[in-house]
């Protein structure tokens, strides 16, 4: 799928199939979301595959909007070293290649929410100085979702505000 065509239809997608994502779908995810820019390319993530169905369980059991995951084959866990911005760069990368995969995805938030930060450390046993960042929900598509236009002119400024 042409990049370009990945972004204007991704959407989040909720209701999965119960097929597991296969591993090369997996490693390539994961490769996109290496290549994603990070300031001063510090590259400050590592990742958690989550496919225990009691683990994905538990955590849709404990975050309030994350009903999702007990449908969900894979959850990616990203952490956070220093820089939100670059760990949401990698998400953004991950939903994109997705896409482009023909998987649906939903990036579900933790940080800042200190209470899911503490739900997440406790049930995948996350150090102290490591920062739980997102969730995103990986499974072959259950539902359709449509092409929507967000596209606001008045929010667009030329030179000045
Ligand atoms: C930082 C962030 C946190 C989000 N957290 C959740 C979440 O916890 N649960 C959920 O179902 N969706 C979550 N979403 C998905 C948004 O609800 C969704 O992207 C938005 O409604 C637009 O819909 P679309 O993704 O289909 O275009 C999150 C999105 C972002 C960017």
């Amino acid at each position: 799928m042409d990049v370009i065509e990945a972004i204007l239809t991704r959407r989040s997608i909720r209701k999965y199939k119960s097929a597991e994502v296969e591993e090369s779908k997996v490693h390539m995810l994961l490769e996109a979301a290496f290549m994603a820019p990070s300031a001063g390319n510090q590259q400050p993530w590592h990742f958690i595959l989550v496919k225990n169905r009691k683990l994905l369980n538990e955590i849709a059991d404990r975050h309030p909007y994350a009903k999702m995951l007990y449908e969900a084959p894979l959850a990616i866990e990203r952490y956070q070293g220093r820089w939100v911005l670059d760990c949401s760069a990698s998400i953004e990368n991950i939903l994109l290649a997705a896409r482009g995969l023909d998987l649906g995805t939903v990036w579900i938030g933790i940080h800042p929410d200190n209470e899911r930060i503490g739900i997440l450390r406790d049930i995948l046993h996350i150090p102290a100085d490591i920062h739980p960042h997102s969730l995103i929900a990986v499974g072959y598509p259950d539902e359709e979702k449509g092409k929507v236009d967000r596209f606001k002119p008045e929010r667009i400024h030329k030179d000045l505000w």
